[in-house]
């Protein structure tokens, strides 16, 4: 039997659930109201405010220039249109790396302030210390390894990673750390498929997936790369399920030439 249609809302609990029953977890990034309600509507599970929303909402190259105040603006819109699906808060580069303390006062503000479910980090025992305290307040966390972009400058490259084995057998250890220490789920990002299953094995938790493979518990995907409102982000994980960047400016450009040829409005479009 299905977990996630008998649920009127998604829970920490239920994805744990969702994974002792072999039911996959849907998951996509949402950064404003409107989309959110399209979102819930059609019964995605998750929704990740990602710091992705430097990219895809305000035009950065990397991640890394994304605020608190930004990210909490963009999850209160999200909130305000979701019923079901549980919301995951990344927390943003800079307030959470270094300072424990920082990252409790981050977390509590995304909860507060936008009324988030749960809040996401980057990175495995550099940050245990940050992870350790934010669950101690009481807050849900995901973790997020492999291919974190927030290290973007580190890594030099958006190439896949632990494909050698020192890498693989850290992303092991700091993946069975993370399910001790208590997070929730977390995300395996850009990984070999082999290894991303593994750890889906081995930790009890729900491992979801972008770009590791299907022997994991869920999939993650940008929303603005699934309805090919990014037109210009190709890598081998993606499948498209749009083509909205077309449909979009089709319609404007419609839109453009009724207005230049004086046929919208028609009489039966004004007072
Ligand atoms: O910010 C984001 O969109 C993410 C996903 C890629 C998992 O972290």
């Amino acid at each position: 039997m299905s977990v996630h249609k008998e649920v009127k809302k998604i829970t920490t609990h239920v994805l744990q659930e969702m994974k002792r029953n072999g039911e996959k977890i849907s998951m996509l990034t949402a950064y404003d109201y409107s989309m959110a309600r399209i979102l819930d509507d059609a019964g995605i599970d998750v929704m990740l405010v990602g710091d992705s929303a430097a990219n895809v909402m305000h035009g950065h190259e990397t991640t890394l220039p994304i605020t608190l105040d930004q990210i909490i603006d963009h999850a209160s819109g999200v909130i305000r249109g979701v019923e079901r699906a549980l919301i995951v808060v990344d927390l943003p580069f800079g307030f959470y790396q270094g300072n424990s303390r920082v990252a409790l006062d981050s977390a509590i503000r995304i909860m507060k302030e936008a009324e988030a479910h749960a809040v996401k980090l980057e990175g495995g025992f550099q940050i245990k210390e940050s992870i350790d305290r934010i669950l101690s307040a009481g807050i849900p966390v995901m973790g997020h390894l492999g291919l974190t972009p927030q290290s973007i400058y580190k890594f030099g490259t958006y190439v896949v990673r632990a494909k050698e084995e020192e890498e693989a057998k850290q992303l092991i250890e700091d993946a069975l750390m993370l399910e001790k220490s208590g997070c929730f789920a977390m995300v395996l990002e850009k990984i070999p498929a082999k290894l991303a299953s593994q750890v889906a094995q081995d930790v009890s938790i729900p491992i979801i997936g972008i770009g590791a493979g299907g022997g994991v518990d869920g999939q993650v995907l940008v929303l603005h790369d699934v309805l090919g409102i990014n037109k210009d982000f190709s890598p081998r994980f993606l499948r498209r399920y749009a083509n909205l960047y077309e449909e979009i400016k089709g319609a404007v450009q419609n839109y453009i030439s009724d207005v230049k040829a004086q046929e919208f409005p028609n009489e039966k479009e004004q007072y």
